[in-house]
């Protein structure tokens, strides 16, 4: 699998991906520029430099400050057009991708233009590249509840435009059970929901996702190798993980690709997945991600089909869809 026209050729789909975090450093400072915008950056390259995290919080902090250039309609289009080129650069067929609000609210940007732009790119991608879409409004777990009902309340027109919930953001201190109510009424909505669970955070935070949340779908999951149990639990349900290789080595989730667990978790029996989260931080998008299982893992070409196919059974696509992509 060296030079891998395996991969390349691999049907892929995404199911953990911040569109936020697809912004590149390029697109950054086009943007600053447009919406006169300051970036305490003086050029790409000493951002570029900056991009040397050793936890979640350090990439955060840099992901908030770059998404501050995001102000327009367009800016939003442009940001989800220049994601979709690279999906079909890498023959991903389906996403399912993350938005949001509360960083671009709380900045005084209207929901509908984030919405808007967002929503009106996908479409074109659809037409253009023939990828399929759904769109998850993740609300930010350092953020309290309250707040989180607030922009619920805000999302309520345009619901029908929303296909699920999700969970981001600081995941040390802010466990998912904090945000239980306002999942309980996501769900009486009829919405899926997922949230990110066990990336920094332990497994007993995977739990009370499962349980408190009640989630279809963990972001990232890959702490539940420190518990046997839900393990067991995770590979009777088939509950899927969507795991980031290449953000839990640049977030020193694991020190290093070879120490990642994924390949382990697959052989286990577990429903996991390969995402790319936020590529342009992270270092690459869906088909660098797969490649690295090869190239430091020895992932077989079975198990990287194994990999994708479990994000078929993962997604939320119709059974009629999930046949046409498999
Ligand atoms: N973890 C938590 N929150 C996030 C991430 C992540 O990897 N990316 C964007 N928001
Ligand atoms: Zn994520």
């Amino acid at each position: 699998l060296a030079a891998s026209n395996f991969i390349a050729d691999l049907p892929k789909l995404e199911l953990h991906l911040h569109i936020e975090g697809t912004l590149e450093p390029e697109l950054m400072f086009e943007l600053a520029g447009r919406n006169g915008v300051p970036l305490p950056w003086p050029d790409v390259a000493s951002l570029r430099a900056a991009y040397d995290f050793d936890c979640l919080q350090s990439f955060l902090d840099l992901y908030y400050r770059g998404a501050s250039v995001l102000v327009t309609e367009q800016d939003f289009f442009d940001l989800t057009w220049a994601y979709l080129e690279h999906c079909a650069t890498d023959k991903v067929r389906h996403v399912e991708i993350f938005f949001d609000p509360q960083t671009h609210t709380a900045r005084g940007i209207p929901f509908a233009t984030v919405l808007g732009g967002i929503e009106r790119a996908l479409q074109a991608g659809e037409e253009t590249f023939g990828i399929s879409w759904r769109l998850v409004m993740s609300f930010l777990r350092h953020l309290s509840e309250e707040e989180a009902f607030a922009t619920l309340r805000e999302a309520e027109p345009f619901l029908s435009r929303i296909h699920g919930i999700g969970l981001d953001s600081g995941e040390k201190g802010n466990p998912p059970g904090k945000f239980a109510r306002v999942y309980a009424h996501c769900r009486e909505l009829g919405l899926p929901v997922v949230a990110h669970a066990g990336e920094e955070g332990p497994a007993e935070y995977i739990w009370q996702a499962i349980r408190e949340l009640e989630v279809c779908r963990i972001d990232h999951g890959v702490r539940a190798a420190d518990d046997p149990e839900l393990l067991r639990y995770l590979a009777d349900t088939r509950l899927p993980l969507t795991v980031c290789p290449l953000s839990n080595t640049r977030l020193k989730v694991f020190d290093q690709m070879a120490h990642h667990n994924v390949l382990r978790l697959l052989e286990q029996g577990l429903c996991v997945t390969i995402n790319s989260d936020d590529p342009a931080y992270f270092g690459g998008y869906m088909n660098a991600n797969f490649q690295a299982l090869a190239d430091e893992l020895g992932a077989t070409a079975s198990q990287l089909g194994r990999l994708s196919l479990n994000a078929v059974e993962a997604s939320w696509l119709s059974l009629a869809d999930k046949a046409r992509l498999t």
